[in-house]
């Protein structure tokens, strides 16, 4: 598939790198072609400015700070259907605190007639740099939300191109779980403390009898 990035830094590198080698045509889209072009020679992809990288296939990566999303977003004319990747944080750094409560769907409001999915906000991009990595001898999960059901198995697709297993984790309403469960793992990270500790086994939390959804 053709894979546009808005943005040409960690993320966008990272995980076009991947699509890039599982076959997907990918462009890495910037503010300054010329940074993004060098980006994209890294990894085998070709380099363009935000608006070529917007109409360059119907499937575009969200990798700019949460803070000038909307704004970069709103200025582009992003073709009706396509497929947004919202990789977005937007906590505050200093207290780990949400500076936008729920920005997956801020952005749905912006441009309605996308398809927004958030995935891949909840790990650093070392992880997606380095994937497949094993956890405990298991591939990492990556939850995704959205309300297009295609849209979210083609990024379960995306994900799989890096060896790692999607997760469905329901609609985009519940894309600012994850933004805050990001808030909150990093928050823990940088203080010297592990969230791979915080939660049991599904069968320790549910016994013999989990419940029904
Ligand atoms: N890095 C991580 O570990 C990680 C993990 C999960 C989620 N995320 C989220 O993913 C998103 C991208 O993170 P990243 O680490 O890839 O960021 P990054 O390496 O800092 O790259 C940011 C990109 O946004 C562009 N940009 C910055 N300010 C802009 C503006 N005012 N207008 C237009 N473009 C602007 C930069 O352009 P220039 O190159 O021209 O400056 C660059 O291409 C963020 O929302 C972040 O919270 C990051």
């Amino acid at each position: 598939m053709r894979i546009g990035t808005l943005g040409n830094g960690e993320m966008a590198e990272a995980l076009g790198r991947h699509w890039v080698r599982a076959g997907h045509q990918v462009m890495i889209g910037g503010r300054d072609p010329g940074r993004a072009a060098t980006v994209a020679a890294r990894i085998g992809a070709t380099g363009g400015s935000m608006q070529d990288a917007s109409k360059y296939g119907k499937v575009v990566l969200l990798a700019l700070p949460a803070e000038v999303a909307v704004g970069v977003l709103t200025g582009l004319d992003l073709a009706p259907g396509t497929t947004l990747v919202d990789c977005t944080n937007a906590f505050d750094h200093g207290d780990f605190t949400l500076a936008v409560p729920a920005m997956a769907e801020s952005i749905s409001q912006a441009v309605p007639h996308v398809r927004v999915v958030k995935a891949f906000n909840l790990a650093a991009d070392t992880v997606w740099r380095d994937a497949p990595q094993l956890f405990d001898g298991a591939p990492l999960g990556v939850p995704i939300c959205a309300d297009d059901p295609a849209a979210a198995d083609l990024v379960g697709r995306f994900v799989r191109d890096l060896g790692y297993l999607p997760v469905p984790a329901g609609s985009l309403a519940r894309a600012r779980l994850l933004e805050a469960t990001a808030a909150l793992a990093v928050g823990i990270w940088v203080t010297g403390g592990d969230v791979r500790a915080l939660f049991p086994p599904r069968a320790a939390a549910f016994g013999t009898t989990p419940p029904t959804t």
